[in-house]
């Protein structure tokens, strides 16, 4: 049994700070291999630097961990409001969603976290494809 979820046991059973820092940097390699994952890459700015920071800092917090997004850029962050300026469709968030289980793939995780954590993570996903086809009036 585990208890992922529970206060910060997923934050340190990623390894905390420096263990998001590579799945984080794992997720963007394969974001920019993964055929699939050309379009969503290329939403992204050219430099990714920045974005990789704030997808560390905003997992760190998601993961019970320290709450070190809005210490470092002045507020939080709602997922649907930071992405509702994209046309996100359902394709875009399984080709997220793919480029996270490439990383997750690389990471010498237990099998159960990496579960749990996919499980998790289909549900911002979606999110963020349902709130952008509201915003910008696509059903894809
Ligand atoms: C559904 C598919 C998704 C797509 C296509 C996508 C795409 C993007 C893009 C293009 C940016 C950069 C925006 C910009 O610089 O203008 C971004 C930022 C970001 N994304 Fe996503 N994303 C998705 C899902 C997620 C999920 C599931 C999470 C978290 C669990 C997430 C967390 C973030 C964070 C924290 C930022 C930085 C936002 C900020 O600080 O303004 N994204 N995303």
């Amino acid at each position: 049994m585990s208890n992922f979820g529970f206060e910060d046991a997923t934050y340190k059973a990623v390894g905390g700070y420096d263990g998001l820092g590579k799945l984080v940097d794992d997720f963007y390699t394969a974001m920019e291999t993964l055929p699939e994952a050309k379009h969503i890459r290329d939403m992204h700015p050219k430099d990714l630097e920045v974005t990789k920071d704030k997808l560390v800092y905003f997992l760190s917090g998601w993961m019970g961990g320290p709450r070190i997004y809005p210490e470092k850029y002045g507020r939080g962050l709602s997922l649907p409001m930071a992405h509702q300026h994209l046309k996100i469709t359902a394709e875009d968030a399984k080709a997220w969603l793919m480029c996270m289980q490439a990383a997750l793939d690389n990471a010498d995780y237990p099998q159960n976290l990496k579960d749990y954590l996919m499980d998790q993570l289909a549900f911002p996903a979606n999110r963020i494809n349902e709130v952008s086809q509201k915003a910008h009036g696509h059903t894809d």
